[in-house]
């Protein structure tokens, strides 16, 4: 059994202190949620803050990016051991932000997953199409090409620490949710890859989450697919009622 995993990419969002407010709200109204494995990732100068205000909960810290060098002249990198420093459980790697602002490549996303493992902590590996790619009916392709491009060289072990997070561009921050069938299918082509590279009891076991534009009245349908796992979330998640209402998806 996969527990599910709902994770808060903050992206660009929040000082020290909103972050806190915005925490201490998500920590309280989670409280009994038993089931469901919460993630907050904030900006790296509120990573201490948050993770004082959730110590004590079942919430866990993540980030949103990461340096696969440990240390050294790397002017504005920050390292996984650091993120481990800070109360990090979990890094975001690979998000479609970075692929298309920061240069990020399926080679760098490698490096970094395989640093992040390196530290014990998990990488939330993001991948998938754009829209001119689905379009052109590349989403097999592209979607194989990040998945096999940021797990290789890995082994098996290795691969069964990694969470993966499908999130289609075009339905980042739109309001276009894929469909659940559409994502689902996705989805699925995911694990059969995994099943390839590791083997069907890790590809069981790897958690799958869909992002782009969960909301609370799409989280249901989506969560109730096969191979769905949990959510990456980003504009939902900078409000503590939205948030709770995805994690608490299952009381729908
Ligand atoms: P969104 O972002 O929920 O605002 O679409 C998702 C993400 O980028 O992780």
């Amino acid at each position: 059994m996969r527990i599910p995993i709902m994770a808060g990419n903050w992206k660009l969002n929040k000082t020290k202190q909103e972050a806190e407010a915005l925490a201490g709200d998500i920590a309280a109204g989670a409280r009994d949620v038993k089931d469901v494995e919460i993630v907050l990732c904030p900006v790296y100068t509120a990573l201490d803050s948050v993770g004082r205000t959730i110590s004590g909960t079942a919430l866990k810290l993540g980030a949103q990016d990461v340096y696969w060098q440990e240390s050294g002249a790397f002017t504005g990198e920050v390292s996984s051991t650091m993120l481990k420093d800070a109360g990090c459980v979990f890094v975001i790697v690979g998000h479609s932000e970075r692929r298309q602002f920061f240069g990020e490549s399926n080679e760098t996303v490698n490096q970094k997953v395989k640093a992040v493992l390196q530290e014990g902590l998990t990488p939330i590996m993001c991948v998938g199409e754009t829209l001119p790619e689905r379009e052109a009916g590349r989403v097999e392709a592209v979607v194989s090409d990040h998945v096999k491009g940021g797990l290789a060289g890995l082994t098996a072990e290795e691969i069964g620490r990694v969470v993966i997070a499908y999130e289609p561009v075009w339905a980042i921050g739109t309001g276009k949710t894929a469909t659940p069938e559409q994502a689902q299918e996705v989805h699925e082509l995911i694990r059969g890859l995994l099943r390839e590279l590791a083997g069907a009891e890790v590809a069981e076991r790897v958690r799958i989450q869909y992002g782009g534009s969960v909301k609370p009245d799409n989280v249901k349908s989506l969560m109730s697919q096969k191979d769905i796992d949990g959510a990456l979330v980003g504009g939902a998640s900078l409000k503590a009622d939205a948030f709770l209402s995805l994690v608490k998806f299952n009381e729908k």
